[in-house]
């Protein structure tokens, strides 16, 4: 595992990182990115949305593009204080502090579930896609962007010493293990030799 996957050092980290997160973040994940898997996301006007590990905000911006009833929720209140910034603190987006492995939501909470860039600091991922699939209503997607996992042995080492990066098998495992049926992968890249992000767009399934 990881030194980033542990919640109290994830937290440590993101009290100086949010500082120069959104200068930082679009070198690896920017607005054609996330705007192209906003296309794989299947919401209408009006959806209820849940952003989980939702930072500062730059994912939850582009939601709102698509509907006025957009969630946040980031365990960090360093990058939850930017987002408030942002958008206010209770302005148009419902914000909360809390755990991607256990959220404070009722079953069947949302038409829909985004994260993006989170799940590689979930220190039991599985767990974590086992809640989007609780508070999502039966057939509403739950889209899960995280870090591809690196071709060169190298890289491989690195990666897997900091944070959880996976490749199609292992997402499949994982969504598997959390109890999804249908979903497939999409690889995105903003530079040939930058970091790939792997996306999992998920149907939650009518049997829970
Ligand atoms: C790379 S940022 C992604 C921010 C945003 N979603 C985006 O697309 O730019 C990762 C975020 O996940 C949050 N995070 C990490 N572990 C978490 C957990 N267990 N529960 C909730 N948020 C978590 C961090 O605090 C951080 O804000």
């Amino acid at each position: 595992m990881g030194v980033l996957e542990d919640k109290a050092r994830a937290r440590l980290f993101y009290k100086y990182l949010s500082k120069a997160y959104d200068t930082i973040n679009p070198f690896i994940w920017n607005e054609e990115m996330r705007d192209e898997a906003l296309t794989w996301f299947d919401i209408d006007d009006g959806d209820r949305v849940l952003d989980v590990g939702c930072g500062t905000g730059f994912a939850t911006e582009g939601l709102l593009e698509h509907t006025d009833d957009v969630w946040g929720l980031d365990q960090s209140a360093h990058q939850l204080a930017k987002a408030y910034a942002k958008f206010g603190k209770r302005g148009t987006v419902n914000f909360h502090r809390g755990d991607a492995e256990r959220l404070p939501f009722d079953d069947n909470s949302f038409d829909a579930y985004w994260s993006s860039g989170s799940i590689e600091y979930w220190p039991n991922p599985v767990d974590a896609l086992a809640e989007a699939r609780r508070v999502t209503k039966p057939g509403g997607t739950v889209l899960v962007v995280g870090p591809d996992y690196p071709n060169s042995t190298l890289f491989q080492k690195l990666a897997d010493a900091i944070m959880l990066f996976y490749d199609e098998d292992e997402a499949d495992r994982m969504f598997a293990a959390a109890g999804f049926e249908t979903f497939e992968h999409r690889i995105q890249q903003r530079a040939p030799g930058t970091p790939r992000a792997i996306t999992t767009i998920a149907e939650v399934p009518d049997e829970k």
